[in-house]
Formats: C-alpha cells, sequence, structure tokens
C-alpha cells in the first residue's frame, strides 16, 4: 500500500527560519506522528526553494555566487528540523539535479503538448513579488500597494502555460470535491478568485534579468519562474518511486491563492498526473498584531524558546495555542501562562507526584490496584470519553482541542489525587486504607501513562520520558495502549524528573539561554 505522502512548503532561503516556519514544520510532524501511531506508513517530505530573484539578489549584495549563499541558508533550515525533533523522510533542496531534471522533464512534456507558447508580453513587473501584475493590483489612486515594492513597466518575449483554457475544469472540480481544502471556507475563497477570469501564466524569466532559476528545455535563453519550479518539488521528491500523489500539503494562508490551489492542480491536470488528495491551510503567528516576516524583521527565533524551554514546550505551545487555520499573536506573556499552569503546575505536578508517592509509599513498585470506588470509576469513565474523542479530533487537525481535552484528564487525576491524599493513607496502618493506597498508587500511575500516550505526537520526548520513569516500554500499537489496565503492576519507578522546570514569574526581563 502507498503510504501517507505529505509535505510542507519549501521555504525560501533568503533569511534564516523563524517561528513561522518552524510552526508548519511542527504542525506537520504532527500529523505525521498521529499517522504512524494510527498504524500508517507515512512518507513525509519537507525542504528549501532555492531558486529566484530574491536569491540572486541577496547573493549579489554579499558579493557571493547564489550556490555558496543557498548552500549556507539552506543549511540554517535544515538544521531547524532535528532541533524541533521534526520526523521528516526527506528534505529537498530545488537545486538538487534530482529535482531539476523532473522540472525539466515536464516542462518538455507540456511544450510537447502545446500547453506552452511564446508571446510577447508588456507589463508591469514586481520584482519583491516576482510577478507581473494586474490593472486590477493598483490602489485607487494609481499607486501599488506597497507589498509590490518597486514597481517597473517592461516588454518582454516569454514563454506562458495555457492556465485560462483550464478554468472551467478547475472550477468543476473545487465544485466536486469540498474536501479538498482545509477550512472549508478557503475553498470558497478559492471559487470567489475563479470568478475573475484566469490569464495564462508566464512561466519564464529572461536569463539577461534572471540568471539563478532551471534554464527551459527548449529555449536556453530562459529560466523557470520560481513558482513553476518550486511546486513541483512535491513530485520530484518521489516522482519515480509510485508514492504521488501526495496526500497532504501543509501550507500557510498566503500561498494558497493562486500557486497551490489553481497553478498546482491545473499543472498537474495538464500533465495527466493526478491531483493531490487535500491542502490544509493554517494561518499566520505574528508579533504585536503584525505577521510574523523576515522582511520586517518582526520575528520570533525558535532557538530562543527550545534552548529556555526545552523542544516540547515550543511544540505544545505552538499547537495547543493556534487553533489550524486561525491567526495567533505570538506572546511571551501567553507562552508563560501556558508553561506554569499547564506543563509545570498540571502535568510536572502529575509527574512528581506519582513518582515521589510511590517512592514513598510503595518503595518504588507500582502496586496492583484493588476493587475500584466510585472515584476511580469517574476518572476511569472520564479516560473513556477523552481518548474517544480525541482521536477524530486529530484526524480532524483539531488538535488544540484534543490537547484541552488531554489536559482536562489530566487535571482531574490530579484532582482524583487530592481526594484519595495518598499522604494521608499513608499513614495509616488499617488494611482497608492500605487497599485503597495501593488502588491509588496504581491509578496515578495508570492516568500519567495513559495521558502521555496522548500527548505523544506533540511532545514525542515527553510521552518516552514519561513512559522510562514508569518503567514501562509501550508496545508496538499505539491504539491498543490506550485500555485503561494494569500494565504498570510492578514496575520500578524512577524517583524524580523535572520535564518544566518553573520559570521566572511573566513580569520578569526574559531569561536568556
Ligand atoms: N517558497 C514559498 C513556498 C513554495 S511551496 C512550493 C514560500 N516560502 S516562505 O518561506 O515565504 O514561506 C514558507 C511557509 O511558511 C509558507 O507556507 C508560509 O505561509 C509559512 N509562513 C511564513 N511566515 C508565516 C507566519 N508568520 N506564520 C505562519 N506561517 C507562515 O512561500
Amino acid at each position: 500500500m502507498k503510504p501517507f505522502y505529505l509535505t510542507t512548503a519549501i521555504d525560501y532561503v533568503n533569511g534564516a527560519p523563524h517561528l513561522g516556519h518552524a510552526y508548519e514544520k511542527v504542525l506537520t510532524d504532527v500529523i505525521a506522528r498521529f499517522r504512524r501511531m494510527m498504524g500508517d506508513e507515512v512518507y513525509f517530505l519537507t525542504g528549501v526553494d532555492e531558486h529566484g530573484q530574491k536569491v540572486q539578489m541577496a547573493a549579489q549584495q554579499l558579493g557571493i555566487p547564489p550556490q555558496q549563499y543557498v548552500d549556507e541558508t539552506s543549511a540554517a533550515f535544515r538544521a531547524l528540523l532535528p532541533q524541533l525533533s521534526i520526523s521528516n523522510d526527506d528534505f529537498i533542496r530545488t537545486t538538487e539535479p534530482r529535482h531539476k531534471a523532473v522540472v525539466s522533464r515536464l516542462l518538455q512534456q507540456l511544450y510537447d503538448k502545446g500547453e506552452i507558447y511564446q508571446a510577447e508580453y508588456k507589463g508591469f513587473y514586481s520584482t519583491r513579488q516576482e510577478q507581473f501584475l494586474q490593472e486590477k493590483d493598483r490602489q485607487p489612486d494609481g499607486t501599488w500597494p506597497e507589498i509590490f515594492g518597486d514597481v517597473t513597466e517592461i516588454t518582454e518575449s516569454n514563454y506562458f502555460f495555457k492556465l485560462a483554457g483550464y478554468q472551467a475544469w478547475l472550477v468543476d472540480f473545487l465544485t466536486t470535491h469540498e474536501d479538498f481544502i482545509f477550512p472549508r471556507y478557503r475553498q470558497k475563497q478559492v471559487l470567489e478568485f475563479l470568478k475573475d477570469p484566469l490569464n495564462d501564466l508566464c512561466i519564464s524569466r529572461p536569463r539577461e534579468r534572471l540568471e539563478w532559476g532551471i534554464p527551459l528545455p527548449f529555449d536556453p535563453n530562459y529560466v523557470t519562474y520560481v513558482w513553476f519550479d518550486a511546486l513541483v518539488n512535491y513530485y520530484s521528491a518521489v516522482a519515480d518511486t509510485g508514492q504521488w500523489p501526495a496526500d497532504l500539503h501543509v501550507i500557510g494562508k498566503d500561498i494558497l491563492v493562486p500557486p497551490h490551489a489553481v497553478y498546482w492542480p491545473i499543472m498537474l491536470h495538464a500533465l495527466g498526473l493526478p491531483l493531490p488528495k487535500s491542502l490544509l491551510v493554517h494561518g499566520w503567528w505574528s508579533v504585536n498584531g503584525v505577521k510574523m516576516s523576515k522582511s520586517t524583521g518582526n520575528f520570533i527565533v525558535p532557538a530562543d524558546y527550545t534552548g529556555e524551554f526545552g523542544v516540547d514546550a515550543l511544540r505544545y505551545f505552538l499547537i495547543r495555542e493556534m487553533n489550524v487555520g486561525q491567526d495567533s499573536d505570538f506572546t511571551r506573556a501567553q507562552f508563560l501562562v501556558r508553561y506554569n499552569s499547564e506543563l509545570a503546575n498540571n502535568l510536572g505536578n502529575l509527574i512528581n507526584r506519582t513518582l515521589n508517592m510511590t517512592t514513598r509509599f510503595g518503595a518504588g513498585l507500582i502496586p496492583a490496584a484493588g476493587p475500584a470506588e466510585d472515584v476511580e470509576k469517574e476518572l476511569q469513565a472520564l479516560w473513556d470519553k477523552t481518548r474517544t474523542e480525541v482521536i477524530p479530533l486529530c484526524e480532524g487537525f483539531q488538535f488544540h482541542a484534543a490537547l484541552d481535552r488531554t489536559f482536562a484528564f489530566i487535571t482531574a487525576t490530579n484532582a482524583y489525587i487530592e481526594k484519595r491524599a495518598p499522604w494521608k493513607l499513608g499513614k495509616s496502618t488499617t488494611e482497608a486504607d492500605q487497599t485503597l493506597l495501593r488502588t491509588a498508587l496504581a491509578t496515578m500511575a495508570e492516568a500519567l501513562r495513559l495521558g502521555a500516550a496522548l500527548l505523544q505526537a506533540v511532545m514525542p520526548t515527553t510521552t518516552e520520558k514519561i513512559n522510562g520513569v514508569l518503567g514501562y516500554t509501550p508496545g508496538a500499537i499505539w491504539r491498543d495502549e490506550l485500555a485503561w489496565g494494569s500494565r504498570l503492576t510492578g514496575r520500578k519507578v524512577a524517583e524524580a524528573l523535572v520535564l518544566f522546570p518553573r520559570p521566572q514569574p511573566a513580569d520578569k526581563a526574559p531569561a536568556k539561554p
């Protein structure tokens, strides 16, 4: 069976990676890990977008060849992956021969099929966006919006891909495949966009203007437009392995229309290749309400947080805070609220109590539970509800809600411990109290093991460490691990595990790693 094939967008490398890039990798990684936990084979691709005018200009400014420039900057993007515990199977660079060969091959095929033609083009060109503009892009006062940077009028001969001829097909496809884009309202936006007629897509740049690209196989005086080159990465990485089509492309909302929702499906359809199964479109992280981006200098460096709080704390925050599809503002204060109350106080507290009390009152061995009374039955009932809710939430990309439910169960476990008060039972010598104590120790350990199992996709290292201190090695089938039982009986626990040391209060100056 074909693996579940999922991808991130490939990042431009004219700058350093920031938290927006980190989020997309973590989100995709959580999906990949969740699918593996559910028993799927997964193929997870990420990478970098290395051609185009921006890179050429950045390299020129530094006075170094573009290849040297991308070799250096791509290294930082690649290094981000292990820093964030990303479990990708492949990393593609668009300057690699395996990619360039496929781009040339596909271009030649389209050319041979008559899908590409040459024409004279006169128009306004934005270097920053690397695209020709249309009259409708102007502001009411006739000027061009800031996002386009310097706009110049140019006349040149170029190659065009016959996009317009596929408009009706695309509208029909989107209308009959309502689940192609998640969230659904994004698909409606694409259909809105398609109410205006499409123009054919200029897919070449004359070499005298742009050297840094993949030469057109049928005319070496031109290089390939960067989007036509970049989108192909999803296919070129797996071209001859039988893994195409992708099951899921994870992208930000800025690159849905037109690249991923219009160019890409039409390119594939014109080539006679199957379309990806679906697109997941996430929102933006902002800082003080302004989109995080390298060009404005308004960004958070992921290493600042992983260094100070650990990788899993950052992964947790990103996934817990952002409702996939919507936007979120990143503030250190909000990060600290969640870190302190959810990770350090709630989960951290459950770990401490379980290890500490098992050591003190159980000689470090998790006892067998006695008969469940009402308080245990309530907690077990909540567990059954939690696990049945969490799986569909994850399948529907509602990871923030899945974490919310999981932490509600952890809160309930801490409340259970308060009710049972093992520290009091430990002082009593009656047989009845000793039985209750054993039940309490077994129950809290089992609840911790189960809660940790639900955190595995988001906080893989944390889950592994929790299993480790419980003396437990989970079985191969994750779903089977979710049944409440007595797997931990007789296991020797570690004395302590500090995963989330309490940081400074939110109002103190930020500590640097
Ligand atoms: N190179 C193109 C994508 C080509 S895909 C065939 C590109 N690169 S990018 O570096 O600008 O963005 C890469 C991804 O990061 C995009 O999906 C983008 O939406 C995402 N993010 C960049 N800044 C972001 C935030 N501030 N917040 C969340 N994600 C954002 O576009």
